[in-house]
């Protein structure tokens, strides 16, 4: 239970209309002023719709033949930072960044498209979207919560998805961050919108479609090496990108490479909390063109 460890609850804040916490925004300058490169490529997500894997993805396809150490020496952490990370003893995202020696810099970001550094923007880098629905998101992330040492307390399930509803978990409300960054994909050609959904449906498609996205080419050989390599059994497995090597995290609680798969929702929602969400979700995406599985 919640009171037999040593969790550092976090407090949210309100930061212009984003739930965050303090360390984000206590270094928000040095994020706001990060300085992008035209090659950088930005891996955007609200939290748990696939992060991880679209980063081990892009990690393999950049340097997967030319750095064999780096895959069996380097969690896959630090090799895309956390662009707005910055919790105590350990490297702010911004500073691993900035300390990235490898061409091109590949970071992740959980900000909403609003909050991202305009450099991004102004240096044209390409931005990768991972969405994933909902109701599955709600869930990963609720897990996440309970296992995870340095985040807010997530309370029971039903009060967790009350709270994710109203928009007052870490970086959301989540409403807001897949509709921006789909509003966003209209008028920036160099963003490639994908679905957590899709990539489970088939990753290898997928696959295609990033590498044509990024300019690669990739051969087929290597793409299905690559589809092998980051399924979710392989990444359960591997200690660079299962994150068994974080600290702050306790797997006997639940794991961070967890199910993986669509729908467990199902085995989450009562009745009453899915009808309720149904409305409510209705209501919030009405003016979007915006659509997700949540089932395949
Ligand atoms: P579940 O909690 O539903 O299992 P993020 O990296 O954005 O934090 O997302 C984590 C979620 O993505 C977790 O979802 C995790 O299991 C899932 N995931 C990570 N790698 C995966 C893979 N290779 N295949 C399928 N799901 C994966």
């Amino acid at each position: 239970t919640n009171k037999d460890r040593a969790k550092i609850s976090l407090e949210l804040t309100d930061f212009e209309g984003v739930s965050l916490v303090h360390f984000i925004t206590d270094n928000w300058e040095n994020i706001k002023n990060f300085k992008a490169r035209p090659d950088d490529i930005l891996i955007a997500t609200h939290p748990k719709a696939g992060t991880t894997w679209v980063s081990y993805i892009l990690d393999l396809l950049y340097f997967g033949n030319t750095s064999p150490e780096r895959q069996t020496s380097l969690p896959i952490y630090l090799r895309v930072p956390f662009l707005e990370a910055n919790f105590p003893e350990t490297p702010s995202g911004e500073d691993l960044a900035n300390k990235l020696a490898t061409t091109p810099r590949i970071i992740k970001t959980h900000l909403p498209v609003q909050l991202v550094p305009k450099s991004f923007w102004e240096q044209n880098c390409r931005v990768v979207y991972v969405a994933r629905n909902a109701k599955d998101s709600a869930v990963s992330y609720y897990h996440f919560d309970r296992m995870n040492m340095i985040s807010a307390e997530p309370g029971d399930w039903n009060t967790y998805l009350q709270r994710f509803m109203d928009g007052k978990t870490m970086f959301g409300p989540w409403y807001n961050h897949v509709c921006g960054y789909w509003e966003k994909k209209q008028t920036y050609p160099n963003l490639h919108y994908m679905f957590f959904e899709d990539m489970v449906e088939d990753t290898g498609r997928q696959l295609e479609h990033l590498c044509s996205f990024l300019g690669l080419s990739t051969s087929t050989e290597e793409r299905k090496r690559i589809t092998k390599g980051v399924h979710f059994d392989a990444m359960k497995q591997n200690k660079m990108t299962n994150y068994s090597a974080v600290p702050v995290m306790d797997f006997k609680i639940s794991p961070f490479m967890r199910k993986g798969k669509v729908g467990d929702w199902k085995n989450h929602f009562t009745v009453a909390q899915n009808e309720q969400f149904d409305k409510h979700y209705k209501e919030k995406m009405k003016s979007t063109t915006l659509q997700f599985r949540t089932q395949i």
